[in-house]
Parts: structure tokens; sequence; C-alpha cells
């Protein structure tokens, strides 16, 4: 068992050997026969990258600045999360079959488990990577408040766990690595979240990383609206952002109360729960596990 089951976290399933919601497995079918069209823009990330942050700046830049068109709805219903399933609602599949084309979407899959009509179909795909040390941080804090997901247990349990990748989408470092490796057959923007925080001492570097985005999805932003949109997805607007801040998802399914979903934002969190032992043990590990590729993160600012 991955972890045991406690009152509202349900263990998870398992796919090809990759750790999912036990629902998502038992919609597998229909997930893997997903119908992508040309014109979708699929939003890939590891959990806890920075998909909502990427969502809320793929939006504005998408809806021109308005901030009313982006509050139209919260940003978890905007863009259709294809492997989610929670009956009685819509799943993900049926949320983005009935939306009209051009189509935004999201999903955490590894390469392996992408539905393979979106490289038939040659859609763009943005992908947002950010350090494993945060990413496991922020997924442990997420996963004590998540009911959908399993309890996190104590911190030096769920850091096992993690590095086993015996967690939800599996193994961090599958993961990006597997992404990278596709970016250059396929029509991909591979961003890293860390290189959108290093807005200090001025947002020239996200507005680098916006701007980059707007070109992906044939656009050019002006200053003015740049601006705007810096301004509009900085932590601190987001997480005072109904549509954006999970306020409005039942507490039985996201406990607010436990940890926040806009939590901290930061980069190198992971310095205020790894012990020196765990960092020495991790950094031993990730070498292992990533030597061979070229790709490089930054796990402090
Ligand atoms: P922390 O838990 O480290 O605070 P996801 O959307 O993929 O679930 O990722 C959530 C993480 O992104 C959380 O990290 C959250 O605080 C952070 N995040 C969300 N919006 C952000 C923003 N505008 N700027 C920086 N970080 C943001």
């Amino acid at each position: 068992a991955l972890t045991l089951e406690k009152e509202g976290h349900p263990e998870l399933g398992e796919v090809e050997g990759i750790p999912l919601v036990q629902v998502t497995c038992n919609e597998w079918q229909r997930i893997q026969s997903f119908q992508a069209r040309p014109d979708d823009l699929l939003i890939c990330t590891y959990p806890k990258a920075g998909t909502t942050w990427i969502q809320e700046i793929v939006d504005m830049i998408q809806q021109d600045g308005d901030l009313e068109k982006c509050k139209r709805a919260p940003v978890h219903h905007r863009h259709p999360f294809i492997e989610w399933v929670r009956p009685p609602q819509p799943s993900g599949v049926e949320q983005a079959e009935a939306m009209p084309s051009p189509r935004t979407l999201k999903t955490h899959l590894p390469v392996k488990l992408l539905p393979p009509s979106f490289w038939e179909q040659q859609c763009k795909f943005l992908y947002v990577a950010r350090n494993a040390k945060d990413c496991m941080v922020s997924y442990y804090h997420f996963q004590r408040m998540n009911k959908v997901l399993p309890d996190p247990g104590p911190w030096h349990e769920y850091f096992e766990m993690f590095m086993a990748g015996k967690v939800g989408w599996g193994p961090w470092h599958d993961h990006v690595k597997g992404w990278w490796k596709v970016k250059d057959m396929h029509c991909v923007l591979f961003l890293f979240y860390e290189d959108m925080k290093k807005v200090m001492p001025s947002p020239q570097d996200l507005k680098r990383e916006i701007q980059k985005v707007a070109q992906f999805l044939g656009k050019n932003l002006d200053q003015e609206l740049l601006d705007k949109i810096v301004y509009h997805t900085s932590f601190d607007v987001m997480k005072d952002n109904p549509m954006a801040n999970r306020s409005g998802v039942p507490r039985s399914f996201m406990d607010l109360s436990i940890s926040p979903f806009m939590r901290k934002g930061t980069v190198g969190d992971w310095k205020n729960h790894f012990t020196v032992a765990q960092n020495e043990r991790f950094e031993e590990d990730y070498e292992k596990k990533m030597a061979g590729t070229n790709l490089t993160f930054c796990m402090e600012l």
C-alpha cells in the first residue's frame, strides 16, 4: 500500500506503474482515447510546479488583459484538467469535450501516459518545471489539506515516498526528464518556475517569461499589458483572488484552514523543511537519477 488510508484521504491506484488517483485509473480508457484538436494548448506540469500561476498568465494573455473575462470562472474550471474524475461532476474529458475551440487544457500526466491524440494532432504544449525540493515541500503541504490525495503522514515519511516516486503522478525526475526530452520533437515551450520568480529588484525576468508565453501563443504584448499581467498574477494578488485561490472549493475536498492553496510561492522553502542529512541523501539520489540529462534547476535565488 502506498500509504495508510485515512478518512477522506483515499489511496492511489496505478497505471503503468504511475500512481494516480483511483477514480482516474478507473476511467483510464476514456482518458487515453481523449480526442485532442490541432488548436488545443495543453498546460503540462508536475503537481505543485506553478500550474495555477501559468494558467492565470495564459488566460490573461488570451483575454487581452480583460480582468472581467478572467473572472468568468475559478481557474480550475477555465481549463479542463483532462485526467480529472470526481463523480458526479463532469470529468475533465467531458468538460473538454463540451468546450468550443480553441481550448486550453491542463494535465499533470507524464509523457508516457499522455493520450496519443495530443501528439498526433501536433498540439502546443506549455510545460512549467519547478525544482524537485520545492515541489516536494509544496506537495507535502498540499496533501495535508487535499482530501482527494493520500494523507502525507509525517514529513520524514513523505520525504521517502516522494524520493521513491510513490506520490500521485509518479516520480518528479522521470516527469521533468520526459518532457525535456520531447521538447525539441514537438511544439513545447519549456519554462521554469524559478525563472519566473527572479523578480528582484524589478520584474524584468517575469516580463520576459510572460512575453515568451505570449509569443508562443502568437501574440506580442505592449509594456502596459505586461505590467498589468505581472501585477495581477503576482502571488499576493492571486492569493486574494477567489478565482485563483481555491476558496470556493468545498472543505471536504480542500481544507484551506490546514494549509492554504496559495501557500508561500517562494524558491528555496525546502531549506525550512529538509534536515542536513535529508539534503545529503536527496542530492546523492538526485545525481544518479538526473545523470545524463543537461536539464538543470535553480534551487535557491
Ligand atoms: P507553494 O506551496 O510552495 O507556496 P500548482 O498550481 O501547480 O498546484 O502549484 C502551487 C504552487 O505554486 C504553490 O507553491 C503556490 O503558492 C505557488 N503559486 C501559485 N501562484 C503563484 C504566484 N502567482 N507566484 C508564485 N507562486 C505561486
